[in-house]
Order: structure tokens, then sequence, then C-alpha cells
């Protein structure tokens, strides 16, 4: 498929939401259930490449990735050719009963991309929420334990045993207790907003030390069976904990013979400038979890992959009707394949060091951007109303993502006052020069105004 001639740079001709869109928003709102949080309103009608096109015609860049999950950009011509290979073919065969080839060889590929040179098995649902739920059994059968860790701020999806696991806000919580029990949240490694008032480097790692603590006046360390953590929290605003942080973690790990799941629905495939973010780390996580971008954005599909010895469940002990659909294997296969052939992790890798780098100068002149980070294309600014205080500048960075969409880019909320860009992996440096030339724009209108 040819890029459409709309496809070729952002274009805004009507407010957003235009008359169309309001008109498909009042119709979802009677209908569709209100707990979605519909951070914008556009209404998608095509997307190509990095752009997709609203019902009024209005064209945006999205450097979000439709959330991200659009590694591969929208509607990738060899990922909508493996889709249509795969449907003349077959389109269902229920894994969980039967055999098809392509559920063996992209648990094949997985196996062989994922940190470890060891024997792995794949275990393969829906989403990144199953993903999660399948790493929480996973660890407690092997293990035999009751008990699980993980952190404040994370986010690992909305089914039960995933939200109570996460702790982004007590919205995900209210009214649904109890929770799967024996969770035990620890701060993460916020180091921009450390909770003990430390400054990395010289900090001593406090934050580190609390878990220790935790082991020894609360929870007995041998009734744990996993330590679960995003390598970069990313609901959260892009969290990058310091480089020595997850090796002190896994060795806190071996020591009790906790499991470690890294959750890389968001950060894994490439988007970091590794394969999986766990990487920058040299840290093997004992399962990982990955989602999203895996089948491009074209089926849903996640998967959890472990060595063959810790992945030892029974049969019947956990499954899922569509999990490792059969097109969904298909698709993710050919997106691995472009991942391979255009060098994508290593393009994301370097793309991202020249957005850190021109996102760190725009830092530097502006008073309302506090800290930039971020790996490969993953990057995150954090804005502030006061660059010695911290305090985070909400409102103002809602009004940068409102003036980005005015002007055509979409750029993503994260954290309490956080912007998360991270486009796909194969946008072109020219629009992601001009997609960075629109953000500092609007930054540069809000300082402006403020
Ligand atoms: C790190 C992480 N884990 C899990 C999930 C849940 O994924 P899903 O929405 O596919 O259930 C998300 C979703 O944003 C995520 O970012």
């Amino acid at each position: 498929m040819a890029r459409p001639r709309w496809a070729r740079g952002p274009h805004v001709a009507t407010p957003t939401p235009g008359p169309r869109a309001r008109r498909i928003i009042a119709r979802d709102k009677k209908v569709i259930s209100p707990s979605y949080t519909r951070a914008e309103p556009i209404v998608g009608e095509e997307g190509y490449g990095c752009y997709v096109r609203d019902v009024d015609g209005n064209v945006f860049l999205d450097l979000s990735s439709g959330m991200f999950v659009l590694n591969y950009g929208y509607s990738h011509p060899r990922l909508i050719r493996a889709v249509e290979l795969q449907a003349r073919k077959l389109t269902h065969f229920a894994g969980t009963d039967f055999y098809h080839e392509p559920q063996v060889e992209l648990a094949e590929r997985l196996a062989k991309i994922t940190p470890g040179n060891f024997s792995k098995r794949v275990y393969f649902g829906n989403s990144g929420a199953e993903a999660v739920e399948a790493a929480f059994k996973c660890a407690r059968w092997h293990t035999r334990r009751p008990r699980m860790i993980s952190y404040t701020g994370a986010f690992h999806g909305r089914t039960f045993g995933a939200m109570s696991l996460s702790s982004t806000s007590v919205v995900h919580h209210r009214y649904f207790a109890p929770l799967v029990p024996g969770v035990s949240f620890m701060p993460f490694p916020y180091c921009y907003h450390c909770l003990f008032g430390q400054e990395y480097p010289g900090c001593d790692f406090l934050c580190f030390e609390f878990i220790r603590e935790y082991l020894r006046k609360v929870v007995p360390p041998e009734e744990i069976a996993a330590v679960i953590t995003e390598p970069i929290q990313g609901s959260s605003g892009y969290i990058i904990p310091p480089p020595e942080y997850y090796p002190m973690l896994k060795e806190l790990c071996e020591e009790h013979g906790w499991l470690f799941i890294a959750d890389e629905v968001q950060t894994g495939l490439g988007r970091s400038g590794k394969m999986f973010a766990m990487e920058h780390w040299g840290v093997t996580p004992d399962i990982i979890c990955v989602a999203k971008a895996l089948a491009g954005g074209m089926a849903p599909i996640g998967a959890i992959i472990a060595s063959t010895k810790i992945m030892n469940w029974g049969p019947g002990s956990h499954a899922s009707t569509f999990g490792g659909n059969v097109i969904a294997c298909a698709v993710a296969l050919e997106g691995l394949n472009i991942l391979e052939k255009q060098k994508l992790v290593r393009r994301a890798a370097e793309l991202g060091k020249l957005a850190l780098k021109r996102l760190e100068e725009l830092a530097g002149e502006s008073r309302l951007i506090g800290e930039v980070r971020g790996k490969g294309l993953l990057l995150g600014v954090e804005f502030v109303k006061d660059k010695r205080t911290k305090k985070q500048a909400v409102k103002e960075r809602d009004a940068v993502v409102g003036e980005a969409l005015k002007l055509g880019i979409i750029v993503f909320r994260g954290g309490r006052s956080v912007i998360r860009i991270a486009p796909p992996l194969i946008i072109s440096e020219r629009e992601f020069e001009l997609g960075l030339d629109l953000f500092e724009r609007a930054v540069r209108e809000v300082e402006r105004r403020c």
C-alpha cells in the first residue's frame, strides 16, 4: 500500500474534536463504559506510518505510538499482508487444546531474543494484564510461596492479580477490595523525587535499605514468591532506576529464592534501544512479560517467557482460548522480522540519543521543564512549577499536551506532570525532528502564557 497523500505531515483544520468527532463522542458517552480514561478527544479513522487521521480530516503525527503499541507504525503493509495470508489459511485453532505452527515458531523466536542462554518456555495470553496475571500465577505455582513484592508507582494492568500488583492511583483500587492478598509495595527509586530526601549518587540507596528493613520487621522473606518491576516505570512517567539498582535487587532475589519478574509490556521489543530494557542493567529476569507492541497493534496478544525449570506448572493450571491466536502469532512473527531486518532496536537507541540531547537543551532554556530522561524512544519530560522545589506543574503539563494537539502531534501524559514521547520505531529522522520542533513550540507557547 503506497503512502496516502494525507499522510505526509500534520494538518489540523478544525479544533479537536471537530464536528463529526463531537457527534461520535456524544454517542459513545451513551453506550460505552465510563470507566475508560479517554485522554484525548480524537476519533481516529485511518492511519499510515506515524500519522493518524481523524474523522474530520485532521492529521496527527503520533508520538505516542497509539499507547506504545505501534512500534512498526500504523497499517504497516507487511503486517497487513501477514494478517491476510494467515486469515486465508486459518483464522482460529484454539492453542489451549490443539496445536498450530505459528504459536510454536513465535515461542521459539521469543525464547531466542530474550536474555538468558538457557532452555525456555512461553505462555500466551491476550494482553499485558493477562501476561502479568500469568507471571503472578506461575511464580506462586513454581515457588509455592504466597507473597509478592511490587513497587510504588507500578502499573501492571487492571485484572485482579495485575491490579493488586499496581499502585499508580487509588482510582484503580477504589471499591474493588479485597484485592489479592500478600502484596507489599516498596519505594521505587524515583531519584528526581527521592522519598528519602536524598540525592543520587551519594544517597546510600536508602530506598533499597527500606526493603531490607521491611524483610526484618514485616514480611518473612521465605514467604515471598517474586518481585515484579517495570524496568522503567511507564505510566508513572518513564522513571529510570540508577545503574546499581537492579543488580542489587537481583542479588537479593537470589539470596532469598525469589523470582525476578520484569514487566516489559511497555519497554520491551526494542523501544528502549535494547531488545529488552532490563538489558540496560545487565540483569537476566526469571520471567519476562510482553504484550503491547508484540503484534504491532494488528491483534491482541501477550506472553510470558521463563526458563523451562520455572515454567513447570501442570496441564490445566493456566490457559486461554484466544491466547496465542494464530493470526496474532503470524503477525507478531512478521513484526519481529521487520524489527530485525530494519535494525529498529539500534535505530531506537540512536534516534533516542539525538532526541534526549535536544530535549535537554530545551529543558536548559525552559523554566517549566524540571527533568528530561529517557532510553531509546522512550522519553519523559517532567514539568515543574519551580526547578528548586520541583513542585509538579500538572496544569502546565496538560496545557502543553493540548497545545501539541493543536499543532498536530499526539504526546501522552504520565505520572503527575510528565509527558511521554514514544514514537513508532520506524519514524524517519525528518518526521521526528518535525515532531520535536512542534513539541518545543507547544512548550514555549505555554511558557509564554503562564
Ligand atoms: C507496564 C505495563 N504492564 C501491563 C499493562 C497492561 O496492559 P494491557 O492494557 O494490555 O492489559 C500496561 C498497560 O499500559 C503496562 O504499561
